[in-house]
């Protein structure tokens, strides 16, 4: 561990600020995750998928108007970006497989709503790929930031790297794929029902149970050390979207189990959290219908309101027109809606999953990590998020994150 706190967080660091300061550079890095059971050859973490260039979002969307999409001019946005970005074709690529079956023909449970690939290109590397429209790219864009961030904050927590591409003129995130054969997903009721009768279902409840407080001690003898750091720094770079579904755990050396976080597109989204241990309250909903006056006015946790048993029937009741009906499409509804109206929008409590509420584990977390949290600063942020700056990562956004981390602080007597 010495060696790694000594040698490798420089090293990683010279190879954060390459790629942070340069004008054009590859997305590589030389963290190393080795499999524990495939031996040093290994290497799983060094993406070099035939990278080409990555560079400024200046220079990708050079100013608003190149974003206007432009019929009669055969030079669209699509093309515009496809050039600016890493590309690549049907030549570079293998195989591309719905993420959907390759994690059934792994007998893997499944639970995730977006169409997301796995990649195999020719020269043998495996990428996940998740699309995005060249109109609404943040989720892309956070993905990489949550990489950056996780350069350097290494080696505390490991984001797979990251970057955005284009593969058969379809933009999106490539993530270097992780192989492992833990599976922290349930399966769900739907499927755990299947084939069962109605007298059997308090059984297969009872296995269901038993199943997730099997995954919970599988995720905690990852060690309190990897588990606060996650916590922590999932939490100040505003992943509010942290659970079993949206982690992988992998086998590495002697046992020890690395926890690797994917699908960080959730932190573009604005939340608020009583504390650092509490569920969030996510901003789901914004329009002027709410007619809000409460600009000055701080986060109402305490005035949040219920609905029970909630159907599309209920919520319309209670919000009228000033919900679009879209909203309320692909919506799942369990138990409770939990909510408060703040500044013109609709904030939902995201309850997931509660006994595996990872930020529940914030008990502890590791001097090296707060004293890395407290060299944070706005600069430091500004580099992490700048090719998401003109999209969500604005001034206010870096300095919610530095509050968040000022509550860690705080949280944890650090000064
Ligand atoms: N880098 C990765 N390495 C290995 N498997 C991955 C990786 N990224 C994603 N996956 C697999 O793909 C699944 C879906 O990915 P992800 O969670 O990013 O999709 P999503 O649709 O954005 O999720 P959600 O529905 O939570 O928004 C994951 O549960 C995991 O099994
Ligand atoms: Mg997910």
């Amino acid at each position: 561990m010495t060696f790694l706190y000594n040698f490798l967080i420089p090293f990683i660091l010279n190879a954060f600020n390459s790629i942070i300061s340069n004008e054009v550079k590859t997305l590589t890095d030389d963290r190393h995750l080795h499999s524990e059971t495939s031996g040093s050859n290994n290497v799983i973490n060094k993406t070099n998928l035939n990278t080409k260039s990555y560079k400024k979002s200046s220079e990708r969307i050079n100013s608003d108007a190149s974003l206007v999409y432009d019929k009669e001019n055969t030079n669209s946005i699509i093309e515009q970006i496809t050039t600016k970005y890493d590309v690549y074709s049907s030549e570079d690529i293998l195989t591309k497989e719905n993420m959907k079956d390759v994690l059934l023909r792994q007998g893997k449970n499944v639970e995730f709503d977006n169409q997301v690939f796995l990649i195999t290109f020719k020269n043998g590397t495996k990428a996940v790929f998740k699309p995005c429209s060249p109109y609404y790219m943040r989720t892309a864009l956070a993905e990489v930031a949550a990489y950056k961030f996780s350069l350097y904050f290494a080696p505390f927590i490991y984001v797979p790297s990251t970057k955005v591409c284009t593969i058969d003129g379809q933009l999106g995130s490539l993530q270097e794929y992780i192989e492992t054969d833990i599976d922290l997903v349930l399966p769900s009721w739907k499927d755990a029902i299947k084939g069962k009768k109605h007298t059997e279902f308090d059984a297969v409840s009872k296995e269901l149970d038993k199943k997730r407080k099997d995954l919970e001690t599988l995720i905690i003898s990852a060690g309190k050390e990897k588990l606060g750091a996650y916590a922590a720094l999932m939490y100040v770079i505003g992943q509010w979207d942290i659970g079993p579904h949206n982690m992988l755990l992998k086998k590495i050396g002697k046992g020890e189990l690395e926890i690797v976080c994917i699908d960080n597109a959730a932190i573009s989204t604005p939340f608020e959290s009583i504390t650092c241990t509490s569920y969030p309250f996510v901003n789901v909903y914004s329009s002027s219908n709410f007619n809000t006056s409460d600009h000055d006015k701080p986060f109402p946790f305490k005035s949040s309101k219920r609905i029970h048993k909630p159907t599309v029937a209920k919520l319309k009741s209670v919000f009228g027109n000033k919900i679009d009906d879209s909203f309320y499409k692909g919506m799942e509804f369990y138990g409770w809606f939990e909510y408060v109206i703040w500044r013109s929008a609709l904030w939902k409590k995201v309850e997931n999953d509660t006994t595996l509420f990872i930020r529940s584990h914030l008990k502890y977390c590791p001097q090296q990590v707060l004293q890395r949290l407290k060299e944070l600063n706005l600069k430091t942020l500004k580099e992490i998020f700048y090719d998401a700056k003109d999209d969500f990562a604005n001034e206010p956004f870096l300095h919610k994150i530095l509050e968040r981390r000022d509550k860690i602080l705080k949280e944890f007597k650090y000064s």
